[in-house]
């Protein structure tokens, strides 16, 4: 059958025949090979315009809001697959169904999908295009928005495919809104499937992404989640790599010396701002690298190495602003994609927690009127902004270096309104990866279902590794036995503890600048620790406190260690543990031992 081919068809012939077989599949009216080119993203943007589906914003040059469908606003954990021969292989914490089968039922979904629509196949490279820590990917999407996202979020162009060349190595990764129009039908301003069609699927087995149903996100901008954490983490299983979800930063103390943090934290718990910090300690300067994926590697001076495989921020936009993350808001001030915000009368776009002062009036995200007096929220709790990381005042100049920087500590955390006491580190490298394995936080809007119920979200990976998580953990043991003593130390934050009148205790945002100098002073040997059964905390006086107006009945609760409270944990962690199996590494079940008998 023959199509209407707009672009340059690469010179791959693998990929073309991909192509094909997919069009085919999908029958959209015609073929667009992406360029990368300002050209497209302006014309491609131009076209939404007019379709109604983007809204220009007259207060940020070349800025647009978009609304998705109120059924289309964050990942589908629930219908997400690891899709491997054997279920053992996916492990107990993913979704699985025999690939044959999945690829089967999909099928018949992709059938004819792309009818009415244009089919776009976006050449991104995640990670620095032509380095050899890059990854090349191919996403084939009936989706426009997704196209001008990928624009921001990715390295995509024509650059990508000379670098493909003829036999060059790529992940496929198919897209479909799975929204067909028929002759003569009118377009929804967000198309997309309802949920129970919805299928964000995995093969790690061939490196392989099949995404149907969902314009939004990590379900549809397939270069984040699903390859540089879900196929990569698999890739870096089996290749002695790393690919975490993880910010990393670079934080320079009064003296001038270097420190590189990388930090997981699960969805909307805090990794974006942590990543932008504007320190309030005097002195101490930082500077971003990335705010939500590390791909780390081992080089020959033995310590491991990071790099941002991204090239934008898809952020969480409600709780922004000039107080709580101003380089944030500074990046954002041309050239965005606003999904699902708050629209004002002056054409700007708003979110809660934006200003002190709420707009009179406002269009809220399903584009109805809004005032404070309103019951809902004007933006929905995962409105997003997409932002050119180039744009970020405070962005590294070696956050696109291909030779990474150099890791010296770890956080983990998850937000816990009780329990977990503001910061601790680890005893020692294992102890380091239990805090990691047995890490629990409150759910969040990041994903479609129930917001603030506790689970493990072990590494911040729960909903993101490619494999059986407990082999994953064997795998950090692994990487900490061959890092040695150039491992980067490991601590643990809890930035959301709360009073019993339900207020954070710690100030959060710029503050926490105060507990990342105080590991900083571990690693240097200058911060003392106190030896607790859970791990070392801060002394009394150990975090420097200069010019914080905390109370001191509020800095005892934050770093309290209610041992009752943690005996409590124990029969959960036990359950949690047994769900893995053989595939449950001794060290960390020895890990558990150990914390019990500290317990008594
Ligand atoms: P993803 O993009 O989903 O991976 O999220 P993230 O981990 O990057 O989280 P982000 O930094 O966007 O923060 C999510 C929400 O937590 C926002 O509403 C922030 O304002 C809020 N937040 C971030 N850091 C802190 C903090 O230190 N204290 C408090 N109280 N809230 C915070
Ligand atoms: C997350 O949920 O961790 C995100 C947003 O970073 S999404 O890209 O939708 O996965
Ligand atoms: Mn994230």
């Amino acid at each position: 059958m023959s199509r209407k081919v707009t672009g340059t068809a690469s010179k791959n012939e693998k990929l073309n025949n991909w192509v094909n077989e997919a069009a085919d599949m999908c029958q959209p009216e015609e073929i667009y090979w992406c360029d990368g080119s300002k050209e497209e993203y302006d014309s491609m943007m131009a076209r939404m315009l007019e379709a109604g589906m983007a809204i220009p914003l007259s207060k940020r040059p070349n800025s647009f809001l978009f609304r998705s469908a109120p059924s289309d606003v964050a990942r589908v954990e629930d219908r997400t697959y690891i899709s491997t021969a054997s279920q053992e292989d996916a492990g107990p914490t993913n979704n699985w169904t025999d690939p044959v089968e999945l690829k089967k039922t999909m099928t018949g979904l992709y059938e004819g999908c792309m009818k009415g629509r244009t089919m776009y196949v976006i050449p991104f490279s995640m990670g620095p295009i032509g380095s050899p820590i890059s990854k090349i990917g191919i996403e084939i999407t009936d989706s426009p928005y997704v196209v001008t996202n990928m624009h921001i979020m990715t390295r995509v162009g024509s650059r990508v495919l000379e670098v493909l060349g003829s036999d060059g190595e790529f992940i496929p990764c198919l897209h479909s809104i799975g929204a067909p129009l028929q002759e003569g039908q009118e377009d929804a301003a967000w198309p997309c499937a309802p949920i129970e069609l919805k299928y964000i699927s995995h093969f790690p087995e061939e490196n392989l992404i099949w995404s149907y149903g969902s314009g939004y996100g990590g379900n549809a901008l397939l270069g984040k989640k699903c390859l540089a954490l879900r196929i990569a983490s698999a890739m870096a299983k089996r290749e002695g790599w790393m690919a975490e979800h993880m910010l990393i930063l670079r934080l320079t103390s009064p003296e001038g010396k270097r420190y590189h943090i990388a930090a997981a934290f699960p969805s909307a718990c805090g990794k974006t701002n942590l990543a932008m910090l504007q320190p309030s300690v005097e002195g101490w300067k930082c500077e971003c690298i990335g705010d939500d994926i590390a791909w780390m590697k081992v080089k020959d001076d033995q310590r491991l190495y990071a790099i941002n495989p991204e090239n934008g921020f898809f952020g969480v936009a409600p709780g922004t602003s000039y107080e709580t993350n101003p380089m944030a808001m500074d990046t954002l001030k041309e050239n965005i994609i606003f999904t699902n915000c708050a629209l004002t009368d002056e054409g700007d776009v708003w979110w809660e927690g934006m200003t002190e002062e709420e707009p009179a009036h406002a269009i809220d995200w399903k584009g109805r009127d809004w005032t404070p007096e309103s019951p809902d929220d004007a933006a929905h709790p995962n409105a997003r902004f997409t932002a050119p990381a180039s744009q970020c005042p405070v962005i590294c100049e070696d956050w696109e270096n291909p030779e990474g920087v150099p890791i010296d500590i770890f956080i983990f955390g998850g937000r816990r309104s009780t329990v977990v006491p503001l910061a601790m580190e680890a005893y020692s490298w294992d102890h380091g990866v239990f805090l990691g394995a047995t890490a629990a936080s409150e759910t969040t809007s990041a994903n479609i279902g129930a917001v603030g119920n506790l689970r493990r979200d072990p590494f911040a990976m729960k909903p993101f590794c490619g494999y059986h998580m407990g082999d994953y953990f064997q795998h950090w043991l692994d990487m900490g036995d061959r890092l040695g003593d150039k491992a980067p130390r490991i601590f643990y934050v809890n930035w959301f503890r709360k009073s019993a009148e339900g207020k954070f205790l710690w100030p959060g945002f710029s503050e926490n600048s105060r507990v990342l100098k105080w590991m900083c002073e571990r690693v240097e040997g200058k911060a003392g620790a106190k030896e607790t059964p859970i791990g070392l905390l801060p002394e009394e006086g150990g975090l420097d406190l200069e010019g914080l107006d905390i109370s001191s009945e509020d800095l005892k609760e934050l770093l309290e260690v209610d041992l009752k409270a943690w005996k409590d944990e124990i029969p959960d962690i036990e359950n949690y543990f047994k769900q893995f199996g053989n595939h449950m590494p001794d060290r960390l079940k020895k890990q558990f031992e150990e914390l019990k008998s500290r317990l008594g």
